[in-house]
């Protein structure tokens, strides 16, 4: 009946000649890059699909075995999102970025409860299905860490999922810790929380109350399913426009007191040195930051010279992305791109950007400005404030040099 056992790689390759764009070792270029779909097991591939009948619905839905985005782990304590291979805005959740400081706990949801207690009326333990009980809420953010972008010292072969890929959107839902703070009553006095979680870091921070009587959530539901455990499965805590660290997964425990808790992970981590020698200390908000995810390194080169849809993400912990300005010229000029709805307040925003590439070097940037008014600095702009030390809230002026001639693309920018 016509069917062939072909590698993924012999069939795209030959699709490559095929539609005449992109060479043999152009593939195999982009294919060897980290985080790029990688070769799959042999599929049986009918000569022609009209001609056999197709397999029958089952239980669970699985990608076709052609498209492989994979995160990138560090091996110990982190992974990063394929955002050069994504659309849209959300993150399926099985390749949301992951930052963990004691792995990934099993918890059993039917022995899962959290505490709240500390400066309230009334100390309570509440289980998953009380959590569930409360009126629930929906709605899209991001989360990112704020170790993103590594200061954007990444390697010249960086892809936007190497430097960038610590940022990730998902459809959370969950409970208003509001609701649960009324419920348990907060006592005058009562300024900061201690959210702890139950993983093998026991991860702590210190949470100023008018975050949690504002918009913070108990989350338990991600893109229409249960949080996955790498994202705190069973409850988390969801902080929106708040460093990732912060947003405690495994939530086991809120204690009201009337001072932060100076805990690690915001006196020896999480703290922004200064050029003066002094650090900042409780810098919670993710300003507004950009970057193209197409085309990166992660292709290797341009496939050949003439039209080419530039796109990225922008986002900012701030509120909604109002505009998002592309330059093909390194900065000397810029001009807007448009944005695809829905542009959502705290989310990634998609930005689309048609230009046409005619063969010669040129430095492709993208700068994200939002409600607020704030713009994305420059590199240089943002080391002249903050120095070189820090590896907290890096939000520059991503830069992408395209090499003339080759077309190869690298990660630029000026030490
Ligand atoms: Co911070």
């Amino acid at each position: 009946m016509g069917t062939t056992s072909v590698t993924r790689r012999a069939l795209i390759a030959g699709a490559g000649l095929a539609a005449g764009s992109l060479s043999l070792a152009q593939m195999a270029s982009a294919q060897s890059q980290p985080g790029a779909q990688q070769a799959s097991p042999p599929v049986q591939v009918p000569d022609d699909p009209t001609k056999v009948q197709g397999r029958p619905p089952n239980e669970l839905g699985d990608r076709s075995p052609f498209e492989q985005p994979r995160r990138i782990s560090n091996g110990s304590s982190s992974s990063r999102t394929p955002l050069d291979a994504l659309n849209g805005i959300i993150t399926p959740s099985d390749v949301h970025y992951e930052r963990h400081h004691g792995g990934v706990p099993v918890i059993d949801p039917a022995r899962y409860s959290l505490l709240i207690h500390g400066l309230v009326e009334r100390p309570t333990v509440f289980t998953l299905d009380d959590l569930k009980r409360f009126p629930g809420v929906s709605r899209i953010m991001f989360l990112e860490c704020s170790g993103n972008t590594s200061w954007g010292k990444g390697p010249d072969n960086s892809t936007a999922q190497t430097l960038h890929g610590l940022t990730s959107t998902s459809d959370w839902t969950g409970v208003p810790v509001s609701t649960l703070l009324k419920e348990v009553g907060v006592l005058p006095g009562a300024r900061w929380a201690l959210a702890e979680g139950m993983d093998a870091a026991v991860m702590t921070r210190s949470v100023p109350i008018e975050k949690l009587q504002g918009d913070a959530l108990i989350g338990y539901g991600q893109n229409g399913e249960a949080l996955r455990p790498e994202q705190g499965y069973p409850a988390r805590l969801l902080l929106p426009g708040w460093e990732g660290n912060i947003n405690v997964k495994w939530l086991r425990r809120l204690e009201l007191g009337d001072q932060p808790f100076q805990t690690r992970e915001e006196t020896s981590k999480y703290t922004d040195p200064m050029p003066d020698g002094t650090e900042r200390q409780f810098t919670y908000a993710m300003e507004a930051k950009s970057t193209i995810t197409w085309p990166t390194p992660s292709i290797g080169a341009m496939p050949a010279r003439g039209p080419w849809e530039i796109r990225g993400i922008a986002w900012s912990g701030m509120g909604r992305i109002t505009k998002v300005e592309v330059s093909t010229d390194g900065g000397r000029t810029w001009a807007a791109a448009k944005l695809d709805d829905p542009v959502l307040p705290i989310a990634h925003t998609r930005f689309r950007f048609p230009w046409t590439w005619n063969g010669e070097d040129v430095i492709l940037q993208s700068r994200a400005t939002d409600e607020g008014g704030f713009v994305q600095p420059s590199r240089e702009e943002l080391v002249a404030v903050r120095g070189t030390n820090s590896i907290y809230h890096y939000n520059g002026i991503q830069s992408w040099k395209v090499a003339a001639d080759s077309g190869r693309i690298t990660n630029f920018y000026a030490a």
